[in-house]
């Protein structure tokens, strides 16, 4: 198979036939080095032959398998969640630094797919609690999945609808957190066959200049932040500028971006009073 894999140009032939051959064996590793000798089942050899045509297909293995680590846990993927990305693992730090001191430590995160951000940091910060909110329901159903599985869904709260539509009159939080679809809707179709076949496009397109998303939250975010509050967002490499223009404007103080590892733009931070 990793030798069909390394034909087709695939980055990681080894690594995904490995990681397929897992999954279609139930077997890890070693498990699998020690039984090479023995006759294969006839179903799992079906389920690797169905795996392997799907990645020769170009879907990516952390679809097939349904499973992504994101700090260190594994996040059960759907059809309308987003494969978390190492660098929002920035929002996850920041956000920790931001609740630490706080009393309540009440956390709103938008657009939360997987429930990645605030099930990591829910999971760091045992006396936290987290509301999340997404338009897509079937991620609804990933985030509260996921949050049971880590052990964190008494902390959790995950509610369909839009943005801030689904709060309550009188709640606020400590941290808002997002990660927004922010890619301009002409160059989805330039994204990565992975990515633009795979992904939803509910989690990709930010509008015309890619910043639908963040008008409506930093717009809104202040509304819902108790004093001293902050809010967080992912933004794309070239959004810094305009993204600190629509915190400035919308009264933020002390409004940061920060790089990810590999050098580019990648977080704007902002406090409320
Ligand atoms: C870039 S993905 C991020 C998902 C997750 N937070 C992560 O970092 O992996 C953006 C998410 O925003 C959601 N979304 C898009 N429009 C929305 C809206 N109007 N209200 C709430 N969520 C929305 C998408 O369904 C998707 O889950």
């Amino acid at each position: 198979m990793r030798d069909l894999f390394r034909r087709a140009g695939i980055d990681t032939p080894e690594l995904d036939a490995r990681l397929l051959a897992e999954l279609a064996f139930g077997m890890e590793r070693l498990e699998l080095v020690n039984r090479e000798r023995e006759i294969a089942p006839t179903e799992a050899l079906t389920r690797l032959q169905g795996y392997a045509t799907r990645r020769l297909r170009g879907e990516p293995v952390v679809r097939i398998i349904g499973e992504k680590e994101f700090w260190g846990l594994p996040f059960t993927l759907n059809a309308a969640t987003l494969v978390p990305r190492p660098e929002t693992e920035m929002l996850v730090r920041r956000g920790l630094e931001i609740l630490k001191g706080r009393t309540h430590k009440q956390m709103l995160d938008l657009g939360t797919g997987t429930g990645c951000v605030p099930i990591a940091i829910l999971a760091e910060s045992p006396s936290a609690s987290a509301v999340a909110t997404d338009l897509a329901s079937e991620a609804i159903i990933a985030a509260l999945w996921n949050a049971d599985r880590h052990g964190v869904a008494k902390r959790f709260d995950a509610r369909h609808g839009s943005w801030f539509d689904p709060l309550r009159v009188g709640e606020s939080f400590d941290l808002i957190t997002s990660n927004p679809p922010y890619v301009e809707s002409a160059d989805i179709e330039k994204l990565a066959p992975e990515v633009k076949d795979h992904d939803p496009l509910l989690a990709l397109d930010g509008g015309p200049d890619g910043l639908d998303a963040y008008r409506i939250i930093v717009g809104e975010a202040r509304h819902w932040l108790k004093p001293g509050g902050a809010l967080a967002v992912e933004i794309g490499s070239l959004q810094n500028a305009a993204v600190r223009r629509l915190f400035i404007d919308a009264g933020f103080r002390d409004v940061a971006m920060e790089k990810d590892l590999g050098g580019l733009d990648r977080i704007v931070v902002g406090h409320h009073l």
